[in-house]
């Protein structure tokens, strides 16, 4: 499976890979969402999350993944809502969404806050049941059952369900999915794009796990790849960085924060540094694979300063939360917070870069 390697720009990958075929359709939504927002003056945020995957065959079998369950994403949508924002949330097919990944099947599995009147051994027996010698866990249910929500669990659910019922209501929350790097990369540009209508009241939160490689549909085998000719060698090519066009091309003053993630600690700064030179955008949040949910840091440039060379200077600031004093707390408030601030500052002009 091994040809030359192509070197591929934004430009050059749109023009030679397909979109996916429900693109428009999505667009169509995304357009009258903004639209409806911009006429309520609120600003709008896009949180890209989950990981994208790189399939390997057309027909696909086989496909590499990126890491993410999607947490950081559907976390920060729900304080981006609570905080006021509008939200787009394009995101991985099946990873985690804000409200429902309170209940996620792997962490709270939903059907374990739930009783069934006359057989949880935990609920008391409904008052019209008839009088039963066998203990409530083992009478059979009545012919019309209630279900009811385990007592422990009530108030939090309540919280979870009438902040998900007011975002419903208030239809502030869009939501957009995608599979492949291929899906993420043109929905990516295609939703920037509509985004830039907001000019600075729009805000772009990029936590999405994003292949760096994939495979052109030119080198894809059509059919599953068949095993009998030994060991599988494939050589694939960069994904463009798509940070530079979104800040330069599709994005109109918009806020764009990214994230840099690193499994070295030592890289995590150097490289969310390397990320704000090269591409130009607003702030890095740098996180550490195993420290990702109780720290991060915020890189940005200094706004009034430039070094003795006349180039930016950066700062740094750490954001860490204590899990051994709070148990519940999310690092994903505190980011929003932070981030919020500084958006209100570029929604103003206060801010120069
Ligand atoms: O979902 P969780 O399990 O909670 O995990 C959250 C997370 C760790 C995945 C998340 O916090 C995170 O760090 N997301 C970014 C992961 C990533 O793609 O890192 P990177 O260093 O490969 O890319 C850095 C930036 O470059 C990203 O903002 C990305 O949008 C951008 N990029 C990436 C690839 C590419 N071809 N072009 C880009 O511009």
């Amino acid at each position: 499976m091994s040809s030359e390697p192509i070197s591929f720009s934004a430009e050059s990958y749109f023009a030679t890979q397909l979109p996916p075929p429900t693109l428009e359709h999505d667009i169509a939504g995304v357009r009258s969402f903004i639209s409806r927002q911009q006429a309520s003056g609120r600003n709008v945020v896009l949180v890209t999350s989950g990981g994208t995957t790189v399939p390997l065959e057309l027909n696909v079998v086989r496909f590499l993944d990126n890491f993410s369950a999607g947490t950081r994403g559907a976390t920060s949508a729900e304080y981006f809502l609570k905080s006021g924002y509008a939200v787009i949330f394009m995101h991985r097919q099946f990873s985690l969404q804000p409200f429902s990944r309170h209940y996620s099947h792997s962490t709270n599995p939903f059907l374990d806050f739930l009783e069934i009147d006359g057989i949880s051994s935990t609920s008391s027996p409904p008052s019209e049941s008839p009088p039963s010698e066998s203990p409530p866990s083992e009478s059979p249910p009545s012919s019309d059952p209630q279900i009811t929500v385990t007592p422990s669990k009530r108030t939090h659910l309540l919280q979870v369900l009438t902040a998900y019922k007011q975002v419903h209501a208030s239809e502030t929350l869009h939501t957009l999915t995608f599979v492949t790097v291929n899906d993420y990369l043109w929905l990516l540009r295609a939703v920037s794009q509509e985004l830039s209508v907001l000019n600075r009241k729009a805000m772009y939160y990029l936590a999405a796990a994003v292949s760096d490689f994939f495979l052109p549909r030119q080198k894809m085998s059509e059919h599953k790849i068949q095993s009998g000719k030994g060991s599988l060698h494939i050589e694939m090519d960069q994904v463009p960085k798509i940070l530079k066009p979104m800040v330069d091309e599709w994005t109109r003053n918009g806020y764009i924060v990214s994230f840099k993630l690193e499994t070295d600690p030592a890289l995590l700064i150097p490289k969310a540094r390397t990320s704000l030179e090269r591409y130009g955008h607003q702030v890095v949040i740098g996180n550490d694979l195993n420290r990702r949910k109780f720290e991060v840091v915020f890189v940005e440039r200094k706004t009034k300063t430039k070094n003795a060379s006349g180039q930016d200077e950066f700062e740094e600031n750490w954001l860490k939360i204590d899990l051994s004093k709070d148990k519940e707390k999310e690092i994903e408030e505190d980011i929003v917070r932070e981030l919020v601030k500084r958006h209100e500052d570029w929604v103003r002009g206060g801010v120069l870069n």
